[in-house]
């Protein structure tokens, strides 16, 4: 067997056999099979797909290209949760207290922003002193003493994907379904939890542009897990517009601590409730998705959730007082507000502008090693569905930037008026 003979038959259109697989995951992660080589399989996988059962034995392969976290010791179901990425999604923070809260385990790797798209380890530094780097004693502890733990990526997992991912990021091959769903769930096996809880984004904001990729994205994941004997199920939702009001490191984390005060807005405490309900009955805490759901509610509202976000910023060693008085929390010099070239209602607000917007405003990084301004982002003062008058406020703008009439301009065209009130998005949809 040699990579061009198996380069030459995805090319063809031909299903891989597992052991076509196994042989370039292991020569390409040992640096046998080389990256031109590896560009031209990945291009032809990219044209001409796989079957479910490829992209289960590529996961399975990338999965073992590394270490293997082992989370049996820590007792009941653990928990794990992952997003396809959008903006202003800020939902790990707010749902793992929440869960924990109700009694679950959340045992969570996380990445960092890219692009439009912000990272959950990224908006965690934004609290003084927030350490996301445990060592696996640490980490497994922490899950086991309070119920959960947010860390970043552990550098022996899954170095296939590293690789892979590299890549594609520069041959065009992201786009990919069967690429796509082996990183994500390669990822994920690694990280040992028990359940996973998949959130497939659509619209501008998202990888998948529209509802029938993601709905299929989220397919090939959950039938992946099932090939692998794991709990995975998927929601599909909607990232047209940004998730919440805020988007931006500090700005999301004072979101969050609204949200868990049962403040903030209702899409997105929604969507954390919808979540929360489908992982506790995952973790086999509740049977009744309903009941789960009235559970977390009512730690919303008791303040338990709450109480558990503050527990776990202290075990990361995170400055708490911030927490309990976020006016502590750095503001951006330049406030610059927004308003409505006329009378109408917010039919659309385009994520992708919103998010590059923000990364502008120093919000987030174009290459790996940008330095990120936690105070930088944008406020939507108003959300798809509501109405507008001419000159009123719809979105705020904070850097520490000067100059940035185009990005202001960006922004205000990211809202599009209409005469007609839209109905807000269609259902999530769970995906099991
Ligand atoms: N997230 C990942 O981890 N991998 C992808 O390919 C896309 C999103």
């Amino acid at each position: 067997m040699d990579i061009i003979e198996i380069i030459e038959h995805k090319r063809d259109g031909l299903v891989l056999s597992d052991e076509e697989i196994h042989y370039f995951i292991k020569n390409y992660v040992s640096g046998e099979v080389k990256d031109y080589q590896a560009s031209a399989l990945l291009m032809a996988i990219y044209l001409k797909g796989m079957n479910d059962h490829e992209t289960a034995v590529l996961t399975e392969e990338m999965r073992k290209s590394g270490d293997v976290f082992d989370l049996s010791d820590i007792p009941g179901l653990i928990v794990d949760k992952h997003s396809t990425g959008g903006v202003g999604d800020k939902v790990s923070l707010i749902l793992g207290p929440m869960v924990a809260s109700c009694g679950a385990r959340l045992a969570k790797m996380s990445g960092r922003g890219l692009g439009h798209t912000g990272g959950t380890l990224d908006k965690l530094e934004s609290i003084p002193g927030m350490r996301v780097i445990l060592s696996e004693a640490e980490f497994k502890k922490q899950v086991t003493d309070i119920g959960m733990a947010i860390i970043g990526q552990n550098e022996r997992l899954d170095p296939a994907d590293k690789k892979l991912y590299a890549l594609r990021d520069v041959t065009g091959t992201v786009g990919s379904i069967p690429l796509i769903a082996s990183s994500i769930m390669s990822k994920k096996l690694a990280s040992g939890a028990d359940c996973i809880l998949l959130d497939v984004k659509y619209g501008s904001g998202a990888f998948m542009k529209t509802l029938e990729d993601a709905e299929k994205l989220a397919f090939t994941m959950v039938n992946i897990g099932k090939r692998l004997g794991k709990n995975v199920k998927a929601e599909v939702t909607d990232m047209d517009q940004p998730l919440g009001m805020a988007i931006g490191n500090n700005l999301e984390i004072k979101e969050v601590i609204d949200v868990l005060n049962n403040r903030g807005s209702e899409d997105l405490k929604n969507l954390c409730l919808d979540s929360g309900a489908v992982m506790l009955v995952q973790a086999k805490l509740y049977d009744d998705i309903d009941l789960a759901r009235k559970e977390l509610e009512k730690n919303l509202l008791n303040g338990r959730a709450f109480k558990k976000f503050v527990e776990f910023v202290a075990a990361q060693g995170g400055d708490t007082s911030y927490i309990l008085d976020p006016s502590k929390f750095e503001v951006a010099k330049n406030i610059i507000p927004l308003y409505s070239a006329k009378d109408g209602y917010v039919s659309r607000i385009d994520a992708l502008k919103i998010g590059v917007s923000s990364m502008h405003l120093g919000g987030g990084r174009e290459k790996l090693d940008d330095v990120i301004d936690m105070s930088a982002g944008i406020i939507l003062n108003k959300k798809v569905s509501d109405a507008v008058k001419k000159g009123e406020l719809i979105a705020t703008l904070y850097t520490n930037k000067e100059n940035t009439k185009e990005i202001e301009e960006v922004v205000v065209s990211a809202f599009e008026i209409s005469d007609q009130k839209v109905t807000k998005n269609r259902e999530n949809l769970l995906i099991q």
